[in-house]
């Protein structure tokens, strides 16, 4: 099914300098790597399948590395607001997701320590669960290496909690392009296993606690498996009823990794419509639950037990969708008018990127095991 709804957003204005031209307010302070050694940099990777434990929490999910993930991430792209982060953190999320690709990670480490800094006794590191990402055109290990320190050093937060391969997808080192365009010149001489390795060694190094995924099709996802010594705890992918992804994320999770879901609110209207958003299933749960769409949205994906990464740079909406969202639930019917919307329609999809059908992957591998 995945193959056939290739809907593929118009070349647009997200080249990486369009990007990266928005103003950030942060003081970019002096890198502080932190000695402590993730639990994870001493695991042998195990025989899969790795069960994902049910956290005892409601909150957090716990990961097969024994890490703790809150199930609502703060989602920070296009992101570019000063004060949104520190409006979440008051709000109360405490799972931030960003990614070097988002020239952000400088504004949002210092609204981080600032927040901390405002009641040191009760706020710490510790409390929150940073995400950051290595972008296509640092799939090569030295490259890895250089853009998790960068981020490191942005973000100013002593380790990442977890940093992710943006996409599978290896682009040539230091290449300007549009992001949403159709050519992109292509890196051959690395491969996923390399830039694993690369990944690897951030853990053994203190930078990280955990490493994972983005973007990755089931079969890159085995590919990776294969040669782990530290196992990927997330697979970060588009996820909302209407592209659920329900073989991926069973998949991964009988594997151990968490598939984690961006744009789950619809994505950005600066990319493509949000018809989601403003679907009529979706408004009429609204009217029914009392919640807003972006609340009935997030519900939808962490009852069913998926980590969600709602973004806003709006103060009011990064409330609101926060407000409450683990105290109440959709009833069966409701959750199951919102799996009735799957219609496959992808809001980040790059032209570059050609999905794999993770459902003739299953196929194959059950054929190949009979
Ligand atoms: N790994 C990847 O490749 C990848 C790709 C895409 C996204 N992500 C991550 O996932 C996060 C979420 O995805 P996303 O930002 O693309 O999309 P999203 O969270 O599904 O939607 C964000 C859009 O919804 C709007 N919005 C938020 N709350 C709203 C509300 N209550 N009512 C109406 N509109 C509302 C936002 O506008 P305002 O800001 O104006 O409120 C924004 O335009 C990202 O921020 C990023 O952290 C990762």
């Amino acid at each position: 099914m995945l193959n056939n709804v290739l809907n593929k957003a118009p070349s647009s204005c997200f080249t990486r300098q369009a990007l990266a031209a928005r103003p950030l307010t942060a003081n970019r302070r002096s890198h502080r790597r932190s000695n402590t050694r993730c639990a994870a940099s001493t695991m042998v990777q195990q025989p899969h399948p790795i069960t994902i434990a049910p956290s005892k929490e409601p909150n957090f999910v716990q990961l097969a590395d024994g890490s703790k993930m809150p199930m609502v991430a703060y989602g920070t792209f296009l992101m570019q607001q000063p004060g949104a982060t520190r409006q979440a953190l008051e709000v109360g999320y405490r799972h931030i997701d960003t990614a070097r690709l988002y020239f952000n990670e400088a504004m949002i480490g210092q609204e981080i320590k600032e927040w901390i800094a405002a009641d040191p006794a009760n706020r710490k590191r510790e409390d929150l669960y940073i995400v950051t990402k290595v972008f296509n055109d640092c799939h090569r290990p030295e490259d890895v290496r250089k853009s998790a320190e960068a981020s490191l050093k942005d973000l100013d937060c002593g380790y990442i909690d977890c940093m992710l391969i943006h996409w599978p997808d290896a682009f040539m080192p230091g290449v300007e392009i549009d992001f949403m365009g159709d050519s992109v010149p292509r890196d051959d001489k690395v491969t996923l296993a390399d830039t694993w390795k690369a990944m690897e060694k951030l853990v053994d190094d203190g930078i990280a606690k955990s490493i994972g995924l983005s973007n990755f099709s089931l079969r890159q996802v085995d590919e990776i498996l294969k040669v782990a010594r530290i196992q990927p705890v997330h697979n970060q992918v588009e996820l909302s009823p209407y592209i659920p992804q329900w073989t991926l994320v069973e998949e991964c999770k009988k594997r151990g990794v968490m598939c984690t879901a961006y744009c789950p609110l619809g994505g950005p209207s600066a990319i493509k419509p949000n018809k989601l958003i403003q679907d009529p299933v979706v408004l009429k749960l609204a009217q029914e639950t009392n919640k807003s769409p972006a609340q009935v949205l997030t519900k939808w994906s962490i009852q069913r037990g998926v980590p969600a990464l709602p973004k806003s740079s709006n103060f009011d909406r990064i409330k609101t969708t926060y407000e409450g969202i683990y105290d109440w639930k959709l009833t069966d019917e409701q959750m199951q008018a919102l799996n009735g919307l799957e219609n496959g329609y992808r809001t980040c999809a790059p032209g570059w990127k050609t999905w794999e059908d993770d459902n003739s992957y299953v196929k194959e591998l059950t054929a190949a095991a009979a």
